[in-house]
């Protein structure tokens, strides 16, 4: 397993690729965030809801993840990085091993959901559609099923000792560690705090408005806004 994480992180690794990735994460989140500040009803289908649930519970739970499995190798000369570092901190953290798989599930039913309501009219997905139900569900458990046997042989860890051991004598590491992880939380809070304060002044600005009805000789009663 990471023999292989050594081959798939040459390509993640690789600068082009990286930036690629962490763009296009940004993007997503970006539009997640416009879109969601466009919205003028609430009355959405419940698949568009689940999509919204799901998208914005993923940040949280990734942040600390990328500022665990790949900031922190990349800042602190000491650590190595890759699973066993990873999947012991997973393993050794009461309740990350739960949360982990929660993202797991969150991201996978986000993107199947996005996939599906994308495709669903195209008559060559819709004829493989037991197919896709079928790895829907067989994907994640066997994602699910890796990630518990695997970190079930990485084993018990003294997680503060091993923090101790590769932290000692990087203080500004550390700090800028917990700089990027509160910056970072910061940011999501701050856009969705921003987001509220635009649909409150819009909500505000359509009560000051007074609607009149305008009785048009060729297009019948209409409603029309007519702004203080
Ligand atoms: C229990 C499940 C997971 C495990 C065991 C795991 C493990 C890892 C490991 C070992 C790394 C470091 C890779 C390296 O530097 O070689 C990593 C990085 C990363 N993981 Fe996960 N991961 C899990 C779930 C997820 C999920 C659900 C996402 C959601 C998108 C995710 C997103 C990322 C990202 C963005 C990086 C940084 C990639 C980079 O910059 O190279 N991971 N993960």
């Amino acid at each position: 397993m990471e023999a292989m994480r050594q081959l798939i992180t040459r390509f993640w690794h690789f600068l082009p690729v990286t930036i690629i990735l962490y763009l296009s994460l940004f993007t997503h989140f970006t539009l997640a965030f416009v879109a969601l500040a466009r919205r003028t009803s609430w009355n959405l289908p419940k698949w568009q809801l689940a999509q919204y649930v799901l998208g914005f519970s993923v940040p949280l739970l990734l942040i600390p993840h990328v500022i665990g499995a790949r900031l922190t190798p990349a800042l602190l000369e000491t650590v190595e990085g890759g699973y066993q570092w990873v999947l012991g901190a997973i393993w050794n953290t009461e309740g990350l091993l739960f949360w982990q798989s929660l993202m797991l599930l969150i991201v996978w039913s986000h993107f199947c959901c996005g996939i599906h309501f994308w495709l669903r009219i195209r008559a060559g997905y819709r004829r493989w559609l037991s197919l896709w139900h079928i790895l829907a569900i067989v994907i994640p458990l066997l994602a699910l099923l890796g990630v518990y046997r695997a970190a079930f042989e990485v084993g018990d860890i003294d997680l503060g000792e091993r923090w101790q051991r590769v932290s000692a004598g990087y203080p500004e590491v550390v700090e800028q560690l917990l700089w990027a992880d509160n910056a970072a939380r910061n940011l999501f809070w701050g856009c969705l705090l921003l987001v509220a304060i635009y649909h409150a002044v819009r909500i505000y600005q359509g009560r000051r408005r007074t609607t009149v009805w305008v009785n048009h000789p060729n297009r019948g009663l209409l409603n029309t806004l007519l702004s203080n």
